[in-house]
C-alpha cells in the first residue's frame, strides 16, 4: 500500500522530490507534469476532479516547488529520468501521463523512450518542435534580464503572455497563483531550466509511432504553443483527439478548468474501458 497525501517527500536519483499522491489505490494512475516555471499546485483543480475515481499523482520537477534541484545539469532527458525513477520508486509499472507545455516535452520524450510504461497521453498547450534561433536568444536574454532587473519584473512580463487577455479580468486569483509560483522559484533553477528548454530535442518525427490513446488540449488564445502546434501533433498522431479550450491562453487547465476537466474525464473514462 503506497503512502497517500500531499507534499510527500521521497528520495530518487539522489534528490528529494515532493509529490501529491491521492485517490483510491488500485485504480488507474494519472501522473501530472507541470509547465515552466510552475509547480505541482497548477494541477490542483484537476486532482480535485479526478481523485474520487483515480489515483492522481502530481510532482514538482527538480528545482521547482518543494523538490530539490540536485547537482546534475538540467535537461529534458534528466527530467524524464526523474519521472521514471519516481514511477519505479512508487512501483507504478504503467501510467496515464498528462503534461502541460514543458510537462508535455517531458511526456513526449518519455513515451518515445519508454513506450511500455505509458497507457495513454494527454498533451496540453505543448509542442513537439524545438526552439527557433530567436526563441533560444529570448531565453538567454531572459537570464540576463533576471540578473539585472530581478524576478518580480520577469514574473510580470511572463504573466502577460501566459494568460488569455480576458483572464486578466476574470481569473485574477489564478494569475496571482501563477505569479507567486514564478517568484518563488530560485533564480538558479530558472537559469538551468531555460538552458534545458533551449537545448531540447524535437519529438515530431516519432509522433506517428505513438501507439496509445492521445488527447491534445490547447487554449484558444495560447500564444506560446498555439493551436496550430496542437493541430500539427494531432495530424501526426493516429487516433488522437484534439480540443481547443475556449476562454484560455497557455495555462488552459487553470483558466478554464471546467472545459479542461470535462475533456480529461471523458478521455480517461474511454481509455479505462479500452
Ligand atoms: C511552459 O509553460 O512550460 C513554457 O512555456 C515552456 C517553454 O518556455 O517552452
Amino acid at each position: 500500500m503506497s503512502q497517500l497525501g500531499k507534499n510527500i517527500k521521497r528520495t530518487i536519483n539522489n534528490l528529494t522530490v515532493s509529490y501529491n499522491d491521492e485517490g483510491p489505490d488500485g485504480t488507474p494512475v494519472i501522473i501530472f507534469i507541470h509547465g515552466f516555471p510552475f509547480t505541482k499546485a497548477m494541477w490542483n483543480k484537476q486532482a480535485e476532479a479526478l481523485k474520487g475515481n483515480y489515483r492522481v499523482i502530481a510532482y514538482d520537477i527538480r528545482g521547482f516547488g518543494d523538490s530539490d534541484a540536485g547537482k546534475d545539469n538540467f535537461s529534458i532527458d534528466l527530467f524524464v529520468n526523474d519521472l521514471l525513477s519516481l514511477m519505479d520508486a512508487l512501483k507504478i509499472e504503467k501510467a496515464i501521463v498528462c503534461g502541460l507545455s514543458m510537462g508535455g516535452y517531458i511526456a513526449l520524450n518519455a513515451i518515445e523512450n519508454y513506450p511500455e510504461r505509458f497507457s495513454a497521453l494527454i498533451l496540453s498547450d505543448t509542442t513537439c518542435t524545438v526552439d527557433s534561433a530567436e526563441a533560444k536568444e529570448k531565453r538567454m536574454n531572459a537570464i540576463e534580464s533576471i540578473k539585472q532587473t530581478g524576478l518580480e519584473k520577469y514574473a510580470d512580463e511572463s504573466i502577460k503572455k501566459l494568460f488569455a487577455p480576458e483572464s486578466f479580468t476574470t481569473k485574477e486569483i489564478e494569475i496571482a497563483i501563477a505569479r507567486e509560483m514564478i517568484v518563488k522559484t530560485s533564480e538558479q533553477s530558472l537559469f538551468n531550466t531555460l538552458h534545458a528548454l533551449a537545448d531540447r530535442k524535437e519529438t515530431c518525427n516519432k509522433l506517428p509511432e505513438i501507439n496509445v490513446p492521445v488527447l491534445i488540449l490547447v487554449g484558444k488564445e495560447d500564444v506560446i504553443t498555439p493551436p496550430d502546434a496542437a493541430r500539427f501533433m494531432h495530424e501526426k498522431i493516429k487516433h488522437s483527439k484534439l480540443y481547443i479550450i475556449g476562454h484560455a491562453g497557455h495555462l488552459s487547465n487553470m483558466e478554464n478548468p471546467l472545459e479542461f476537466n470535462d475533456h480529461l474525464k471523458k478521455f480517461i473514462e474511454s481509455v479505462k474501458s479500452v
